[in-house]
């Protein structure tokens, strides 16, 4: 088994994911809320590219689906929910389907299709994809959603933190850049004081949102696996 990290949702290679399971993380904010909204019941998450796509899905019976996500991390206008994982309670997503577009993450869970399995990642479940993804016995590619293209540190400690579990008890191959994440992941394992280094963790604070950055980085409160398939996102479980 093979392991391997990808920086940014523009960095997506066919060749390099072809076949293979691709974990999607976007800790901040979008894979926290797609797994806070399979853990508290949604039907199934859809993600889409642009707001156009959500409203014009969302139309077909806009009673009975949840419009969520952001542009430049604020909700969209007309959207029910923004990309707070805090919002995307039981009483509020149970039994919905959720439509959701965000900046970065909903374009790489879209641009990996070709791969064997993609499963949605993040801190709150890292521990649940690492044990799924160990199963399948497959080479993984994780694929970090990054920022507009660029590296992002608070993905890649995830990343970090997901082959940590996976080589707990168990050989495996890593390509450097993933011998790398699970360095930085096991040289900062509280993950607060390298994730606030983060550019996207500063625009996350400067809009008051901390109560976000103390959820999106704790770990493996939630035991769902997101899985995208058919263009849907359900518990692998
Ligand atoms: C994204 O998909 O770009 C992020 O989740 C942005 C955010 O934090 O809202």
């Amino acid at each position: 088994m093979n392991i391997d990290v990808i920086i940014s949702a523009d960095h997506i290679k066919e060749s390099q994911i072809k076949d293979k399971v691709v974990v999607v993380i976007d800790m901040l904010r979008a894979t926290s809320v797609i797994t806070t909204a399979i853990a508290n019941g949604c039907n199934k998450v859809i993600p889409v590219l642009t707001v156009e796509d959500a409203f014009k899905l969302a139309s077909k019976d806009r009673n009975s689906v949840i419009l969520g996500g952001e542009r430049r991390a604020l909700k969209i206008d007309g959207f029910d929910l923004s990309n707070s994982p805090l919002e995307y309670t039981k009483e509020i997503v149970q039994n919905k389907d959720v439509i959701i577009t965000t900046t970065n993450g909903t374009k790489a869970i879209n641009g990996c299709k070709g791969a064997y399995k993609i499963y949605i990642g993040a801190m709150i479940n890292g521990r649940a994809v690492a044990q799924l993804v160990k199963k399948e016995n497959k080479d993984i590619v994780f694929l970090n959603a990054g920022t507009n293209g660029q590296f992002s540190m608070d993905d890649f400690i995830c990343a970090g933190y997901m082959i940590d579990c996976i080589t707990e008890n168990h050989e495996v191959q890593l390509t450097d850049i993933a011998k790398t994440a699970r360095y930085i992941y096991e040289n900062n394992k509280d993950i607060d004081s390298y994730i606030k280094e983060a550019r996207h963790y500063s625009v996350i604070k400067s809009l008051s949102l901390e109560s976000d950055l103390a959820y999106c980085m704790k770990k493996d409160i939630l035991s769902v696996v997101p899985e995208f398939k058919n263009g849907e996102i359900k518990n692998a479980l």
